[in-house]
């Protein structure tokens, strides 16, 4: 428990460590930058491989070789080349990720691949994912370098909607809608707000349904198919969303109510859906219009 709490500090420390230091980037970003931070923030290397090229002759702003990396850049106005191609400067980078189970919603991780891993294209080098997913969760998740907007997607206050599907072991019971609809108090005692319970169908449970011990470690609490094989042959497909994002939420609610979380999908945050085009591990760069739709929040 002791551990599971650092890691969750751990979490926040980090991302809302990025946002404030991105927010403090985003206000200088209007005026001047530096050379090789220009570069560097356009992921066209490190700092000292910029400095080399840039004493190799190899970048040029406004048609002239620069070799001082110091050299500030105005931006937009300065037009800088790197071996012979222009680089423009992206302020604001966004990327909507259908995330595969087995990759970690963080920008570093020793064991696993991350979600920044996962994106070949990215103009920016400081990306990091609004929010987290766990291991075994798939879905929709944001990528962003717009420490403002994350702000707001994660903030308490905001109460933005997040939708998931969830095939959870057993029969939910009827009642747990209007339990889920008052807010449900968790046996830890966590009062959760009001959340929308759908019971989208029941059908039978498959062998190949299975249910394997959560790859992190984290609920659901199943630990390995013996112990639940004859005591439930039911799986329920259920649509819940809900306004917090507290660590496992779904699957702590579901496990209230007697119905381990076997796998779970989000399907939009706010105004953000699943584009049903990505398959796990694919994403695309948001339209204009979801990131005007982001920016009203
Ligand atoms: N709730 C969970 O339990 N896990 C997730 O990944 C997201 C929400």
């Amino acid at each position: 428990m002791a551990k599971k709490s650092l890691h969750k500090r751990l979490y926040f420390f980090t991302v809302f460590d990025m946002i404030e230091d991105n927010q403090e980037r985003s206000e200088c970003l209007e005026k001047e930058l530096r050379l090789d931070k220009f570069l560097a923030d356009m992921a066209q290397g490190s700092r000292s491989q910029i400095r080399a090229m840039a004493k190799n002759g190899l970048i040029t702003v406004n048609g002239v070789t620069e070799k001082r990396p110091e050299r500030k850049i105005r931006i937009p106005d300065d037009m800088v080349t790197l071996a012979g191609k222009p680089v423009s400067y992206t302020v604001m980078e966004y990327f909507m990720l259908n995330k595969p189970k087995g990759v970690v919603s963080a920008t570093e991780d020793k064991r696993h691949k991350t979600v920044i891993d996962l994106i070949q294209t990215p103009s920016r080098r400081d990306l990091f994912p609004v929010g987290r997913l766990d291991l075994d969760t798939e879905g929709l998740l944001l990528l962003t370098n717009d420490g403002a907007l994350a702000h707001r997607l994660l903030s308490p206050k905001k109460q933005v909607d997040k939708v998931y599907m969830a095939d959870c072991l057993g029969e939910v019971p009827g009642t747990a809608i209007q339990m889920f609809a008052k807010g449900l108090i968790l046996p830890d005692g966590l009062c959760c707000l009001p959340a929308s319970l759908v019971i989208c169908g029941v059908r039978q449970r498959n062998v190949e349904d299975g249910i394997r011990p959560p790859a992190d470690n984290t609920p659901p609490f199943v630990k390995d198919t013996q112990d639940a094989c004859g005591t439930d042959d039911k799986i329920t497909t259920v649509r819940l969303t809900i306004r917090e994002g507290k660590f496992h939420q779904v699957k702590r609610m579901m496990e209230a109510v007697g119905c381990p979380v076997l796998s779970l999908k989000r399907l939009s945050v706010g105004p953000l859906t699943l584009d049903p085009k990505l398959l796990p591990g694919e994403y695309r760069r948001l339209t204009k219009k979801e990131v005007e739709l982001l920016n009203r929040l």
